[in-house]
Formats: structure tokens, C-alpha cells, sequence
């Protein structure tokens, strides 16, 4: 095998990123105050609708200030779902409060939200949503929860910049809704995240969390403890640049999906992502595939053999009960969420990146195909 490898991932940065990179070092404003910081953030904001954008450093960040701005704390209770990545009970769990899980769907691989009501307790503050790998949570029966039961709503929008659930941008249903911008993100700042909030005395209360929470007019002295999570202008002036191709990147993202639903659809027994639900049409964050069960070996071993093949992959996410970490502090104990324990056993995702090229969509193709013959 000469062939160099295929990436699971590969952005596109040859838009204005370099020009508007080299105006932060022209004119020396490299930190968190210069001018990319508003404009992306507003930028971003306007896109969603929403009020208030606050850059962050990363997409973990951002939902760490979510959950310490609501005043989420000890003997509080969050619905989440069990199939997600650990940014998402980080500051759940620290800030005293207890996670509690719901299952997947097994067609979508999003929070199977017929499963919320039955978590819900006179402890539950919040529920988070989490809009998994390319199709957007069923978000109205949620939003219906949670007026009902005056639950806050975070949603983890992460994985899906561009992304409608029927018509409206995700990212603008949560009191709070976070984004990441890391490089396999539709929109890419290297490390990056945003907080995207309407409600004013909340979106303050996030922008001093990210600054440390230092006084306005006592710098230095401080009534609550904060995080430095700001942004560089250097990561926001990529940010603006990659946000001026959000439509096209979507776009090949959906050649890229289509592609793969035609070549792939001959395999036996692996399931592939949904092109379109009642409420949204796929945008393929990544493209993932789950092994049937008459495949004789499970998601490591066919990750193992194409990795031979020069073929990139990852895993899908392990669920959150099956975390060591989660599990030494007595957590969901004897609990089982079926949907979320196949997907990670028996899921991975193959390369999608925009970048990737038409010729690397086809090895990958030929790989899947010589694997599960
Ligand atoms: C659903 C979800 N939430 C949060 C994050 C964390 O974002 P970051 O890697 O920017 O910290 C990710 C990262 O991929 C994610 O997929």
C-alpha cells in the first residue's frame, strides 16, 4: 500500500483566511480585543437570529459556561443523552449536579426524545440537546417539555452550523446553544466555540464567565469564579473567513453524503446515515456507519482492517454510563441504554471531510466494499 493515507478530516482554508490573518499581525492585534472577535461573533448571531454571540475558546468551554451561567448546581438535575461526547457532562458533574441519560434513536443516533418526560423529576433544572453528526434533534416536543415543566433548555449545537430543523437554524432553540469550531466543524477557527444567547442579563453573565469574571469597575477583585475562555482575534478572523463559505461547505458536504448513500447502498447489513427526516435534510457532520449484526466483528476491529487499506476513521461516541470517569463517582449504576451501547460497539465514521477529494471518496468506497464483502 503506497497510496498516502485518507484523512478523516481535511478543512478548506483557502478562502480570506490568510488575508484576514495577515491584517491581525499587520496591525498587531492579535488577543481577544481585536476586531474579528465582535465581527464574528455578530456575524454568527445574525445567521441564527439570535441576540448575543460570545466567542469562546472551544466548544467544551462553551458548554461549561453554559451550565455554571444558569446556576446549575448540587442537587440539580440534568436530562442528557447518553450517546454524546463527555463536553457535555463535564460541568454537569463538577458543578454538584447529577446527569440523567436518555437513549438514542436508533434511526437518527439522536436523543430518542420520547424517553424525556419519563426522566423528568422535581430536581431536573434543565434538559440538553444534542444535535448528533448531521441531523438535528426532534427539538419541538422538547421545547413543549420544557415550557411545561419552566425547564432551561442548553443546546449543543456543536456539530451543526447551517444545519434547519424545519427551517430554523439550530442553534437558536436553546435559552442557551453552544458551537464548536474545531477542524472538523462546518466552520473552523482551529479551537474555538460559541455561546449564542437572547436574553441580556444571561448573555452578560456568560461574557464575564469568559473573562474571569473581573468587576467592571473593581479589576482584580472578584464576586464569582470565572474561566479565561476568550478568543484570539487571530482564530476569529479565521472564523469570519470560513463563515463566508458556510453554504458552499454545507453543500459538498451534501455531494459528499449523496455519494457515499449510492456507492455504499449495495453493502449487506450496515446502516447508513438517514438522508432526511421529517424536519431536516441531512448535512452529514461526519458520515458514520453502523455494522449490522450478521457482520462477524465489531466497529475497532473494521476501523483496524481499513486503517490497513489507508483508510481514516473514528469511533463513534462511547455513552456516557460506560465512562470509567462517570463510573468512580457512583453514576449510573446497573443503568442500560441499548440504541447508545450499539451505536459505539458496532459505529464509526468514515472521511468527510470538505476537502476531501473525489478520488479519496472512491478508495474509501473500495475499502468499505473489500472489508464487509
Ligand atoms: C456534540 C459536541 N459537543 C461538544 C464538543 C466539544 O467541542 P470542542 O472540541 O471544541 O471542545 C464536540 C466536539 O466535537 C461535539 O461533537
Amino acid at each position: 500500500m503506497n497510496e498516502p493515507i485518507v484523512p478523516v478530516n481535511t478543512p478548506l482554508l483557502d478562502g480570506n483566511e490568510k488575508a484576514y490573518l495577515g491584517q491581525c499581525i499587520d496591525t498587531g492585534w492579535i488577543s481577544s480585543e481585536g476586531p474579528f472577535v465582535s465581527q464574528f461573533e455578530q456575524q454568527f448571531a445574525a445567521r441564527l437570529g439570535r441576540k448575543h454571540g460570545i466567542a469562546v475558546c472551544n466548544g467544551t468551554a462553551a458548554l461549561d459556561a453554559a451550565v455554571e451561567a444558569l446556576d446549575i448546581g448540587e442537587g440539580d438535575e440534568v436530562i442528557m443523552p447518553a450517546f454524546t461526547i463527555i463536553s457535555c457532562a463535564g460541568q454537569i458533574v463538577r458543578s454538584g449536579a447529577t446527569p440523567v441519560l436518555v437513549d438514542s434513536d436508533s434511526a437518527t443516533w439522536n436523543m430518542d426524545v420520547t424517553q424525556i418526560a419519563e426522566r423528568i423529576t422535581p430536581r431536573t433544572r434543565a434538559i440538553m440537546v444534542v444535535h448528533t453528526y448531521g441531523l438535528p434533534v426532534d427539538i419541538d416536543p422538547v421545547m413543549n417539555l420544557a415550557r411545561q415543566h419552566g425547564l432551561r433548555v442548553i443546546e449543543d449545537a456543536a456539530e451543526a452550523h447551517g444545519q434547519t430543523y424545519k427551517g430554523i437554524p439550530c442553534g437558536s432553540f436553546g435559552d442557551i446553544s453552544t458551537f464548536s469550531f474545531y477542524p472538523n466543524k462546518h466552520v473552523t477557527t482551529g479551537e474555538g466555540g460559541m455561546l449564542m444567547v437572547d436574553d441580556d442579563a444571561l448573555a452578560e453573565t456568560c461574557r464575564s464567565l469568559r473573562n474571569l469574571c473581573f468587576m467592571p469597575n473593581r479589576r482584580f477583585v472578584h464576586e464569582r469564579l470565572g474561566w479565561n475562555l476568550r478568543m484570539t482575534n487571530m482564530q476569529a478572523a479565521i472564523g469570519v473567513a470560513q463563515l463566508e463559505r458556510l453554504d458552499e461547505f454545507i453543500g459538498r458536504k451534501r455531494v459528499l453524503g449523496a455519494r457515499y448513500a449510492s456507492a455504499l447502498s449495495n453493502i449487506n447489513d450496515i446502516q447508513l446515515p438517514l438522508a432526511s427526516t421529517a424536519y431536516a435534510d441531512n448535512h452529514y457532520w461526519v458520515y458514520g456507519v453502523v455494522l449490522g449484526g450478521s457482520v462477524p466483528f465489531n466497529a475497532a476491529e473494521a476501523m483496524r482492517r481499513l486503517a490497513q487499506l489507508g483508510i481514516g476513521t473514528r469511533p463513534f461516541f462511547c455513552p456516557m454510563h460506560w465512562q470509567p470517569v462517570l463510573q468512580r463517582r457512583g453514576l449510573f449504576a446497573g443503568e442500560s441504554y441499548p440504541v447508545a451501547e450499539r451505536l459505539y460497539t458496532r459505529g464509526f465514521y468514515i472521511p468527510s471531510g470538505v476537502g476531501l477529494t473525489d478520488g479519496e471518496q472512491g478508495r474509501v468506497c473500495e475499502a468499505l466494499m473489500e472489508i464487509l464483502r
